[in-house]
């Protein structure tokens, strides 16, 4: 079957390509949109990322190219119009799970080195200035952790947090006994912002969930909260972040995502003029750690995302139906 493959990077091509398979893949750098969708024609299926645009316009193009199988090389899907994709018959698949424990380690990580400042520290040194001023952090152990999302990464975030003796609070719609076992205590979301040193986000991007972290949900938090973000950019109202940045409010904020990333994130712009004002305003704060999406991003992760792919590349062309990682479009 011919794949088109989208938002390629070196990986990405390395590992398809050297996996043993019958596909037959075109590869391409470009982001999946209306204007590139006609890369696709002649293809059954296009392979996709985060950051890839699956808008009607763009499914109503590949459907005409002759796509019928859209397979996304991540776990969300809030990029997919999947009424469309349905309208047009086009199945979309997933990697519902490829690593928890990369996801959750990593946001544990820009956790940490938000807090007590690792990322300065770093090139501090390396410009021979030993000083401590300005590298002032807390014991995580005995604080408040807020964990908004106890699905797979959530919970193994609370399985890590538990190390550390942190008071864990958790607001999920639907609760999970494993986290409760874990120590997480189901509390309504209010309450979790209010009582939170740390707030980490680790539900899915929906319509009830964007914006998510805006004006009202950061007046309710402590002073000097630490706001992390690994899951998706627009749960967070990202000029609501700056405005209470700007009145110390937020103590800290760690993201590895934003939700204007599309076009930038994952890209060298070291050269080029960035017009994102917002994001280069986030920047300026010395209390701001912004990575690139890269929380997903371990040789254990590419394996199984690989793996998995190739999986529902296979099933589709083999005519099963109901497959596990099939998202409901159909
Ligand atoms: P999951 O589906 O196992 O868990 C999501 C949880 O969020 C569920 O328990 C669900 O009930 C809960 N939830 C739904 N609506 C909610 C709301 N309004 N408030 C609080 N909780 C709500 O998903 P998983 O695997 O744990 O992934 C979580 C998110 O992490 C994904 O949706 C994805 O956006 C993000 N992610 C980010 C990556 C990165 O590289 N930065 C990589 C992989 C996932």
């Amino acid at each position: 079957m011919k794949v088109a493959v989208f938002s390629t990077k070196p990986h990405d091509r390395k590992s398809l390509t050297e996996a043993a398979s019958e596909h037959e893949f075109v590869f391409f750098e470009n982001r999946l949109r209306p204007e590139t969708a006609s890369l696709a024609d002649g293809c059954r299926a296009v392979c996709v990322f985060v950051n890839d645009e699956l808008d009607a316009a763009t499914l109503r193009q590949l459907a005409a190219g002759g796509v019928e199988l859209v397979t996304l090389r991540c776990a969300g899907f809030n990029n997919v119009d999947l009424a469309a994709a349905a309208e047009h018959g086009i199945r979309v698949m997933r990697v519902p799970e490829y690593s928890p424990h990369a996801v959750a380690e990593y946001c544990l990580a820009l956790l940490l080195a938000a807090n007590r400042h690792i990322h300065k520290a770093y090139s501090r040194v390396r410009e021979g200035n030993f000083e401590l001023k300005g590298l002032l952090g807390f014991d995580l152990h005995g604080k408040t952790v807020g964990v908004v999302g106890t699905g797979r990464i959530g919970r193994i975030f609370c399985r890590l947090l538990r190390g550390f003796g942190c008071r864990i609070l958790a607001y999920d719609p639907y609760p999970h006994q494993e986290a409760i076992e874990l120590g997480a205590r189901y509390v309504p979301l209010g309450q979790l912002l209010s009582e939170s040193h740390v707030i980490t986000l680790h539900c899915p991007l929906t319509p009830e969930t964007h914006h998510l972290i805006d004006d009202a949900a950061l007046a309710r938090c402590r002073d000097g909260v630490l706001l992390v973000n690994t899951s998706r950019g627009g749960l967070v109202d990202t000029e609501a972040v700056i405005r209470h940045l700007k009145s110390r409010k937020i103590g800290g904020l760690a993201l590895d995502v934003y939700e204007e990333e599309s076009g930038i994130f994952f890209e060298n712009l070291s050269d080029e003029v960035i017009d994102d004002d917002v994001l280069m305003r986030l920047m300026t704060f010395p209390n701001v750690l912004v990575t690139s999406h890269q929380a997903f991003f371990t040789a254990e992760a590419l394996a199984n995302i690989t793996r998995v792919t190739l999986g529902n590349l296979d099933a589709f062309s083999r005519g099963d139906a109901g497959n596990a990682t099939e998202v409901g479009s159909r």
